[in-house]
């Protein structure tokens, strides 16, 4: 394998990066970029890469989760905060319901660069380039918009600094400990079932912190109790951007990606050989390869250990994304073909990206029931072949948005227009993540029941 350097994927076919009309503008803002402080430290990174070895092994669970794409119009501590409750929530539910340990990464603090299917987009006759995340051009359907600029990437940089900051504030300042499990509960849920069923729960948790008060354990003194970890990840598309913020830690000089704890490589940019491979090779992040219906099981051990070469547990997390009606067929190759070849993988369901579809008024959408039924028959799939479901990938938001249909919301066609904000694809409402999450709890105790016995 030849060596390894942070701009050693520029000699690699590079697929979705945007083409700059102003090439010194691109360099002046990669040099300003690679000045600027990191966002994350390499030992945040290597302390995720345990936990996720822990994930691996059934030890624990992954809940990654948060926007398809963050915009710079909807950016708001509000915002941020009602995903960061929900996913509080959903994680608390998961930890309480399987009595599992839940590792939480946010689709946050950098989640602004987006894979596109077709180059271009046409309203009424009128052809332009298309839209490819708030950090390379505009969303508004005009030619000036539509124009790659680098300045985007300082603009996302700074969002992602002050997002993070936010996110390191409530995981740390309060807002995260587990005397605070009502108060994760957003206002606009209130009335629904699965509220009842999560306040039910909060009563039986607050029980359990007075019994443990009473027994001389108290949260103020417990960091356990009053802190979380919460991580960053997003998907290593825009490799100048990445490039930029890739650093060698001093202490190691080991390479680490400082634009996020966690990095994935997207279904449509995993080529072998291709710029993206090349560019998570060499960094020492937990990475996610997005593993769609095309990926047969032989590339899938190539790509393995290209990315994983010394089989290090932690470090790999293949993301499933085949469709509900497409998990059964094209799943148990892949499991079985890891478990035969010896290679540590960290297996997760993303039930999003393979049930998208556009309704007849033209909104692209996603139905809860599909969602479920794909994270079903991953559990399923797994119990077969004896292999662990370590994780779910979401796209959701803490807003009360209509963009996913069903659900105990029961969000039908004609309310998708309601509330249909999201930048790219569509995401669950809070009330339909907290559902699924209480679902997912069942299986996963019945899972791991069955593998402990
Ligand atoms: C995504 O996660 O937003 C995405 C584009 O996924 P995939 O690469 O699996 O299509
Ligand atoms: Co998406």
């Amino acid at each position: 394998m030849n060596s390894w350097s942070a701009d050693s994927w520029r000699s690699k076919p590079l697929l979705q990066l945007p083409d700059y009309p102003d090439q010194a503008k691109l360099h002046q803002v990669e040099r300003e970029l690679a000045g600027m402080p990191p966002l994350v430290f390499a030992g945040e990174v290597n302390e995720l890469r345990h936990r996720l070895a822990d994930a691996t092994a059934g030890r624990a669970f992954l809940l990654q989760g948060g926007d398809c794409a963050e915009s710079f119009r909807e950016f708001s501590a509000d915002n941020i905060r009602d995903t960061f409750k929900v996913m509080m929530q959903m994680a608390v539910v998961l930890t309480f319901g399987a009595a599992c340990q839940v590792i939480k990464v946010g689709r946050l603090a950098g989640q602004f660069a987006k894979p596109r299917t077709t180059e271009t987009e046409t309203i009424e006759g009128v052809e332009l380039p298309i839209y490819r995340g708030d950090i390379i051009n505009g969303i508004e359907f005009t030619k000036a918009s539509r124009v790659p600029d680098p300045q985007r990437m300082l603009q996302a940089y700074n969002q992602a600094a002050a997002t993070l900051n936010l996110l390191r504030a409530f995981a740390q300042g309060g807002l995260a400990s587990l005397e605070q499990v009502h108060a994760w509960n957003l206002d606009f849920i209130s009335s629904s079932s699965q509220s009842d069923q999560y306040r039910h729960m909060a009563d039986r948790i607050d029980e359990a912190l007075a019994f443990m008060e009473a027994c001389g354990i108290f949260a103020e003194h417990s960091a356990t109790i009053r802190e979380t970890a919460f991580y960053t990840s997003h998907e290593a598309l825009l490799l100048p951007y990445e490039q930029a913020l890739t650093r060698r830690d001093s202490l190691s000089g080991n390479w680490y990606d400082c634009s996020a704890h966690m990095l994935w490589v997207g279904d449509r940019t995993r080529q072998l050989d291709g710029g993206h491979v090349e560019f998570v090779r060499g960094v020492q992040n937990p990475i996610g390869l997005k593993a769609g219906p095309t990926l047969a099981a032989d590339d899938l051990i190539q790509l393995i250990d290209r990315i994983n070469p010394h089989n290090l547990a932690g470090k790999l997390n293949v993301i499933v994304r085949m469709g509900a009606d497409r998990v059964e067929q094209y799943l148990p190759p892949l499991l079985r073909a890891v478990k035969r070849e010896g290679r540590h993988v960290l297996w997760s369901c993303d039930p999003m990206h393979g049930n998208t579809y556009t309704a007849a008024n033209g909104y692209k959408t996603r139905e809860v029931a599909k969602i479920l039924q794909e994270v079903e028959q991953f559990f399923a799939a797994h119990n077969a072949e004896g292999t662990y479901a370590g994780g779910v990938h979401f796209e959701m938001t803490g807003q009360n948005v209509t963009e996913c249909l069903g659900g105990a919301s029961a969000v039908t066609e004609d309310h998708l227009g309601n509330r249909y904000h999201t930048h790219c694809d569509p995401r669950l409402n809070a009330d339909q993540a907290l559902e699924l999450a209480f679902l997912i709890a069942e299986t996963l105790k019945k899972c791991r029941k069955l593998s402990s016995a």
